[in-house]
């Protein structure tokens, strides 16, 4: 029997080979896409099969079909028509494979999360599973002078679309106030004693932290979820007792660029994720009086 552990060996192989045969073509594009292995350890782990697992912030829908090939049914929003058609299209791939489960991608604003879901999935998901867009140093592609025949090298498919609405635009204390409304919407779409994982990093913006996973930790307790664990998933594999290191061209550029100016940042090989339980039993409204000031005991 495995142990539960708090650091999650989630990448023993790389991103695109746990990839492989399953995402249809153009879903590389996706500029911040989650390693595929999280997702899967936390649905192992937190999910029996046949359960319903929801992504509010779905992406190309990575969460999606790792649920799907794991047996359970996947309920996916997704802001930005571009990556929930893409979404749509990965999910029914996985279900056509699988033969088991389902999977339903609707585009809209996740704010309004509750209005979006079928209305017989409200109260019966068994995991929330999702990563906020965060900060402007998301993933990426680069493509050498080789490949290109021009000087230098080509950044390709780092940056989301131009939509204003996109939370990836906003500024962070937007960002945060948005993700603690989805957050209250995902509470309501839980069934009770049901689990969300949030993924997050912080980040460096002019040289300030900011600490994205201390901001989630205290929206997940304002809307009242419970928070049980804090994990690191790691993004480097593990050999003969060694970290296997795969940083990204941008992840080594800005550290790079950073520790010329004198920051000594470090290259982030892993992910925060934070474990939240909705409660079994609905907490009391402070606002209500109790029992015995009703009956005037
Ligand atoms: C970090 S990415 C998630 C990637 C996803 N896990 C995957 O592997 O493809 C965050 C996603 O949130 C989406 N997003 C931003 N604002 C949103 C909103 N208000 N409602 C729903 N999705 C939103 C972005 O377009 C982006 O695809």
């Amino acid at each position: 029997m495995t142990r539960p552990a708090s650091v999650w060996n989630t990448a023993p192989t790389s991103a695109p080979a746990q990839r492989k045969d399953r995402y249809v073509p153009g879903s590389s594009a996706h500029p911040a896409k989650m390693h595929p292995g999280i997702a899967a350890h936390a649905i192992r782990t937190y999910t029996h099969p046949g359960d319903l697992v929801l992504d509010p912030m779905c992406g190309i829908g990575t969460t999606l079909v790792e649920a799907l090939h794991l047996g359970r049914n996947a309920l996916g929003v997704e802001y930005e028509p571009r990556w929930a058609t893409l979404a749509s299209l990965n999910t029914r791939s996985a279900a056509q494979k699988t033969g088991a489960g389902s999977g339903i991608v609707r585009c809209g604003d996740a704010r309004h999360l509750t209005d979006l879901a079928p209305a017989d999935a409200r109260g019966e998901v068994a995991l929330v599973i999702t990563s906020p867009p965060y900060g402007p140093s998301v993933h990426g592609q680069v493509r050498s002078s080789r490949e290109t025949g021009a000087p230098g090298v080509v950044k390709k498919d780092f940056r989301y679309g131009h939509d204003r609405a996109n939370l990836a635009h906003v500024p962070t204390t937007h960002l945060i106030e948005a993700f603690t409304e989805i957050l209250a919407q995902c509470r309501t779409m839980l069934r009770p004693g049901g689990t969300a994982v949030i993924t997050t990093r912080p980040w460096r913006e002019r040289g300030e932290l900011i600490d994205l996973p201390s901001a989630v930790l205290a929206a997940g307790k304002t809307v009242g979820l419970i928070p049980s664990q804090r994990c690191v998933a790691l993004l480097a594999g593990i050999r003969n007792g060694r970290l296997i290191t795969r940083p990204s061209f941008f992840q080594m550029k800005n550290v790079r660029d950073a520790r010329r100016q004198g920051t000594p940042l470090s290259v982030v090989q892993h992910e925060d994720a934070l474990i939240f339980t909705r409660p079994v039993k609905a907490l009391p409204d402070p606002s209500w009086p109790d029992t015995a000031h009703r009956s005037g005991t």
